[in-house]
């Protein structure tokens, strides 16, 4: 009987056939019309870990998209419990006509997987069903205890997990949660991410006349919510991007003299980076350097706006209502229901008496923040090295995982994310893709990481 990672490299082409049949069930978790299709990929990561060994697989039903949660719970009293978390939802594929190859069909080209999902979250998680499989297969056991909960709505909220935890708190208990949906630095070289952003989402509507009016006749007479909503969206942030609403700093945590240190140490490539975007340069607060403007400071951004008409040609009219859709990343200690309160009365500040506003809440969670020096966080440093030859970094996450707050919250447990994803992987874009390498050194870095973890 061989060990787990001779069994893992055997296995390699296996993993990947299973991998493409699970980016084939296209589970976009907010459009009804794939909410058969999200089942199926439930049930599907479900008899994957059944597969794999583990035990008690059960779908949880929710009021959206089931849970899906297994364990193995025979290391020993004395031994750690890892709680792994990932989603089997993916985003919305569209636009359609920009993938050069079917989203949901994975397609390989030179050492990439492309497809919906390849890499946010699919070929992450499944990492460690592999790595349970390859100990469970040559072992006959692991070397801790293992539980997995896997939800599909990280993509549209994540509500129904948000419920479960609360109120399940013993059968997800657990020494530290794991966590594979982040992205390193570069093929190879690895980063150990210990800070997420938070998120406070709003949807805001704006409404003047009661039906759309002629902007000649009434036009001067009656204020139009669109011109209303640019004043607004203009007075949120300065040009360097600090952001005017009163009180939005007063929590913001100051980033330390060690680290900042330790992010200046971060051997990000800018130019290659900016290239990677697209953008003629970068931009941003002036009195931080760019790798702290993208992971450690809070941001304000309008990701949408809807209003007027936007057809061919022109047409003199005064809208009624108009949308827009903002979001605001956040750093610790902001707390998301205070920040969306600060917003909202800001806004109405600026909001004249001829138009009446109306808010709608989004996404709303915390930023985390995980202490690097405790020992999960050391195991993950050695299987890191081992699997890839090279020290990780340590690095803050712009983007955010609203149940790592979730888990310290109820759970009282830190999370290592362990992320295998490459920055230029275009998630939630066309053509998603997948640098399967590390793929392969994931599964192999996520034995390593059971095993260490294990000594402690
Ligand atoms: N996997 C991402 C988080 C992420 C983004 C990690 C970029 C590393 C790099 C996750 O699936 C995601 O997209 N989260 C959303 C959460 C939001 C909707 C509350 C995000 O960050 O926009
Ligand atoms: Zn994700």
């Amino acid at each position: 009987m061989s060990d787990p990672i001779t069994f893992a490299k055997e296995n390699q082409g296996r993993y990947l056939d299973e991998l493409k049949a699970f980016l084939r069930i296209p589970s976009v978790s907010t459009q009804p019309q794939h909410d058969g299709d999200t089942a199926v990929a439930a049930q599907w990561f479900a008899d994957a870990l059944t597969e794999a060994g583990m035990e008690n697989v059960r779908l949880i039903k929710t009021p959206k998209h089931p849970l899906v949660y297994a364990d193995w719970l025979h290391a020993g009293a004395d031994a750690p419990t890892v709680l792994i978390y990932g989603h089997y939802d993916v985003q919305p594929a569209e636009p359609f006509d920009l993938w050069e190859t079917p989203p949901f069909e994975p397609t390989v080209k030179d050492d990439y997987l492309y497809a919906r999902g390849a890499a946010d979250d699919k070929g992450q998680v499944y990492i460690h069903v592999k790595a349970v499989e390859a100990y469970l297969q040559t072992n006959g056991r692991l070397p801790i205890n293992v539980k997995f909960i896997v939800e599909g709505e990280e993509e549209s909220g994540g509500a129904s997990l948000s419920a479960f935890i609360p109120q399940n708190k013993e059968l997800l208990a657990a020494d530290i949660a794991l966590v594979s949906d982040t992205a390193i630095l570069s093929p190879n070289q690895p980063a150990i991410v210990y800070g997420l952003r938070g998120m406070c989402y709003v949807l805001m509507d704006l409404t003047g006349p009661g039906r759309d009016l002629h902007s000649g006749s009434f036009g001067g007479g009656i204020n139009n919510p669109l011109n209303v909503l640019g004043h607004i969206i203009a007075g949120l942030k300065d040009e360097q991007g600090h952001v005017l609403i009163p009180g939005f700093y007063d929590r913001v945590r100051p980033l330390s003299d060690e680290e900042r240190a330790l992010l200046a140490q971060l051997p990000l490539d800018e130019s290659a980076w900016l290239a990677e975007t697209g953008a003629p340069e970068a931009w941003g607060e002036p009195d931080y350097t760019l790798v702290e403007r993208l992971g450690a400071r809070p941001t304000l951004d309008v990701h949408g706006i809807i209003g007027g008409y936007t057809g061919p040609g022109g047409k003199t009219v005064l809208p009624s209502t108009v949308h827009a859709k903002i979001s605001m990343r956040l750093v610790p200690d902001q707390n998301p229901a205070e920040i969306r309160q600060l917003f909202e009365e800001y806004v109405r500040s600026l909001v004249p008496p001829s138009i009446k506003v109306t808010f709608q809440s989004g996404h709303g969670a915390p930023a985390s923040i995980t202490d690097y020096h405790i020992p999960a966080m050391q195991a993950a440093r050695v299987a890191y090295k081992e699997a890839f030859g090279k020290e990780p970094v340590l690095m803050r996450e712009g983007g955010s995982i609203p149940v790592v707050g979730e888990f310290q919250q109820h759970l009282g447990i830190e999370t290592v994310l362990m992320g295998f994803g490459l920055p230029t992987d275009k998630i939630h874009a066309p053509n998603e893709r997948y640098y399967l390498p590390n793929f392969y050194r994931g599964i192999k870095t996520s034995i390593r990481f059971l095993a260490e973890y294990g000594k402690k």
